[in-house]
């Protein structure tokens, strides 16, 4: 059976449990991290790790296991669940609180899913947003709560649109599980950096991006510049590079694909490729 790991122990998924008085449930106060294992390898594993320990200090979470040991908890991991295609979940939660409300000593679980990329199609075809004029509570912390964009949900299924696009009003910041980049006028590519999660995706996007004759930038996305917008994107953990062609009714570009976000969707896949091949096997010493 499937093991996960929570609070120093394995166990088997159906017995891994927590208590109903953590503040995670009783506040919805905890953070997370969540990377892809690809062939029995971890991708961009010590980068979601890295940010998994940031996200843990921002909240005032102390980190029951250092970053070697985390390292090696999830090698374990991986080879008692044999992990061949799989999502890594990390969760850390505020604990059991005296007062039911004040963190106390976190609850930590590392949970192993199946997950699955979006189709094929929306690749081919690129997907659409709706605007949400919102900013995620300390946005530089991949937190728990999604309740936003989870309301929204049946809105954006009766519009026919995939996700929603956070702006303030002025700048546009990010997707509700996804960093966003748009291809202006002048060969420039720009992603938001206020009030985001840093992507780990974006983080080698923006690397990748070099490849091309563009220049590549982090800044302000105003949205009078989006709407001057040729292409846009979004980069996530699940959906690596995803053309987004449509934005609460207005055509980005030409409505279709543009030939900077192919150029960069095959990049990306090389780059991956080539980053696992360079991993070892998780039995491998
Ligand atoms: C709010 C938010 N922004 C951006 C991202 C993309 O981050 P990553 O590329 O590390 O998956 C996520 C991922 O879940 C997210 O929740």
């Amino acid at each position: 059976m499937k093991q996960y790991f929570v609070n120093n122990q394995f166990l088997p998924a159906e017995a891994a449990k927590l208590g109903v008085e953590d503040i995670g449930l009783l506040r919805g106060f905890g953070i997370f991290d969540f990377f892809s294992v690809r062939g029995g390898k971890p991708l961009f594993m010590d980068f979601h790790l890295q940010r998994f320990i940031h996200s843990a200090e921002g909240m005032g979470l102390a980190m029951p296991l250092n970053l070697e040991a985390l390292k090696d908890t999830i090698h374990q991991l991986l080879l008692l669940n044999n992990t061949f295609d799989a999502g890594i979940r990390l969760v850390l939660t505020g604990g059991y609180s005296p007062n039911s409300y004040l963190p106390a000593q976190p609850n930590f679980f590392i949970l192993e899913q199946n997950f699955s990329y979006p189709d094929q199609e929306m690749y081919d075809k690129g997907v659409s947003l709706l605007f949400h004029q919102y900013t995620r509570e300390v946005p530089e912390v991949k937190t728990t709560n999604y309740v936003v964009p989870i309301l929204q949900a049946q809105k954006l299924q009766e519009a026919g649109a995939f996700d929603l696009l956070y702006h303030d009003g002025q700048e546009v910041s990010e997707s509700s599980r996804s960093n966003f980049f748009a291809v202006l006028p002048g060969q420039r590519i720009l992603t938001s950096n206020r009030n985001i999660l840093k992507g780990i995706t974006r983080q080698h996007v923006l690397e990748v991006a070099q490849f091309t004759n563009y220049t590549v930038e982090e800044g302000i996305l105003s949205l009078s510049d989006l709407a001057q917008a040729e292409e846009a994107f979004l980069t996530s953990t699940i959906k690596g590079i995803l053309p987004v062609i449509q934005i609460d009714g207005q055509w980005v570009g030409n409505g279709k694909v543009g030939p900077v976000t192919q150029e960069l969707m095959a990049y990306w896949d090389d780059y991956v490729d080539q980053y696992l091949e360079a991993l070892p096997l998780p039995n491998a010493e």
